[in-house]
């Protein structure tokens, strides 16, 4: 399987503080790759260094073989690498169509050809019927896929999800789910920090668990359920006993 990222020694330090201490990480094209780890543990750090946000005190990310450590945001867009943002912040007082197209100006200047593609994302995220609310009167799991249709919009090769699935209820969850898993069988691959274990483990192929910035543990779901160093440092005797 080929590589599409490889993250390579990335450090994030603010001041004495390693977010990030020394990751390194391989995600398959492909591949729906997780990311688990108890608050604070650099999650989303990392994910800000993939996409561009936080320049890496130390280590390079490379994409599709080609280093795009310190490239900014606009540009690594523009590499077809999309992200979700753990805090939702659409345009409250513009339409859901309005804030896909917004996506999909990423890679059309046409009008009508951008509300195509962003009324053909709003189809996959079961967002269709929405289109013309504003984004404030959306529930929050409409919020949550829209934040997901905003990313796909940009049209990416690899999708980073960071915590799309916080607050919804099971059965909203189950749909992101099966969502996801539809994203993913058209070949794009999702790079996702969860903290919803059910959904991690069910979507997943590889998970790497992060704790005080460093990597300490990576393999399958089932490797990952099982290991005594996750089981400590985060999920808890109350998976333990939930999980068997
Ligand atoms: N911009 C920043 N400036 C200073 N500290 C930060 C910044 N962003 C994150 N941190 C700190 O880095 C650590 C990791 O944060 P974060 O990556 O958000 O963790 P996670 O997403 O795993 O919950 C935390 O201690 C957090 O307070
Ligand atoms: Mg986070």
């Amino acid at each position: 399987m080929a590589a599409i990222l490889e993250v390579k020694n990335v450090s994030k330090h603010f001041g004495g503080l390693k977010a990030v201490d020394q990751v390194s990480l391989t995600i398959n094209k492909g591949e729906i790759f997780g990311l688990i780890g108890p608050n604070g543990a650099g999650k989303s750090t990392l994910f800000n260094c993939v996409a561009g946000y936080y320049k890496p005190t130390m280590g390079d990310v490379f994409f599709k073989g080609e280093k795009i450590t310190g490239v900014k945001p606009w540009n690594i867009c523009k590499k077809k690498i999309g992200r979700t943002f753990q805090l939702v912040k659409p345009f409250k007082m513009k339409t859901v169509l309005y804030n896909t197209m917004v996506g999909a100006y990423a890679r059309s200047a046409k009008p009508a050809e951008v509300r195509d593609m962003a009324l053909a994302v709003l189809e996959e995220l079961r967002l269709a019927d929405e289109k013309d609310t504003l984004a404030k009167n959306l529930t929050i799991a409409d919020r949550k896929r829209l934040e997901i249709a905003r990313a796909m919009a940009t049209d990416p090769e690899l999708l980073l999800l960071d915590e799309c699935m916080a607050g919804l209820r099971p059965n909203e969850v189950d749909e992101i789910i099966e969502i996801l898993q539809g994203i993913r069988s058209r070949g794009v691959t999702i790079f996702v920090i969860e903290h919803i274990m059910r959904a991690i483990m069910a979507l997943s192929d590889r998970i790497a668990v992060l704790q005080f910035g460093e990597k300490i543990m990576e393999g399958t779901p089932k490797e990952v359920s099982q290991d005594d160093r996750v089981i400590k440092a985060y999920l808890g005797e109350s998976y333990v006993i939930a999980g068997n």
